[in-house]
């Protein structure tokens, strides 16, 4: 017997002007399962995940985390329940630490320093990358503290977007194990867009968004444009 979802998607719709990016999604994701979401450039994958992690409102539908509708939850509640690894790492301050230290401040709690070098060393990340200068680091090493920095307490659904695209083969199978470990062993839930869907199969079954509608519809002609 299947248990009811940690967070369920039902039929989610969004357009940005008059152009339809989402039409009637509807997906869960159970705790301690990891669901692959892939699909063609531009057909609402980053679009999707905003929307699960509350930064865009949907034009319809509606979201579901154990049985509540995300209306009834704060908007804090609701980022400290589902965290969000951006496409772009959205860094900010002047260093790894002023990253790190975030979510910590958030809850006016102060983080331990060797405990944050030992995580940022799970990701292959030296331990003076804490009192790095965010702008000295590459494209791949902004994706790894973005991740530990969503880590730090750990959500009950991780949406990742994209998060190994800039990195090399060795610390792309060190990002998979963190995230299998963390689905088996801390019972996460995770939304996971990626175009690594073969290599990640193991981790969890593939959901395929299709093409975007408007694309759809120019080829089926152009009767709607006059
Ligand atoms: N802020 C925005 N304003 C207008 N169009 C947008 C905006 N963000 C994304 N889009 C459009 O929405 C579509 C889906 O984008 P996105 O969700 O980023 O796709 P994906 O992540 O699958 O590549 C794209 O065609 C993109 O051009
Ligand atoms: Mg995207």
């Amino acid at each position: 017997m299947a248990s009811s979802p940690l967070l369920a998607v039902q039929h989610v719709s969004y357009q940005s002007g008059s152009q339809s990016i989402l039409a009637d999604i509807s997906l869960e994701v159970q705790a301690g399962e990891c669901r692959l979401i892939t699909g063609p450039s531009g057909c609402g994958k980053s679009t999707l995940l905003k929307i699960i992690g509350g930064l865009l409102t949907p034009d319809s539908g509606t979201l579901v985390l154990n049985g509540r509708a995300s209306d009834a939850f704060t908007p804090e509640a609701w980022r400290q329940a589902v965290g969000y690894c951006t496409q772009t790492p959205a860094l900010f301050g002047d260093t790894v630490y002023d990253n790190l230290a975030f979510p910590w401040v958030l809850r006016q709690k102060k983080p331990d320093k060797a405990r944050l070098r030992a995580d940022l060393a799970t990701v292959n990340l030296a331990e003076d990358t804490l009192e790095k200068s965010i702008q000295s680091l590459s494209g791949g090493e902004k994706q790894r503290v973005s991740l530990i920095r969503n880590l730090q307490f750990l959500p009950q659904v991780l949406l990742l977007d994209e998060i190994t695209s800039a990195l090399d083969e060795e610390n792309k199978q060190t990002v998979h194990k963190l995230i299998a470990g963390l689905v088996k062993e801390q019972h996460l839930g995770v939304l996971w867009v990626t175009h690594d869907t073969s290599e990640l199969r193991e981790l969890g079954d593939v959901i395929t968004l299709p093409a975007r509608l408007k694309e759809q519809s120019e080829q089926e002609g152009s009767h709607e444009s006059a």
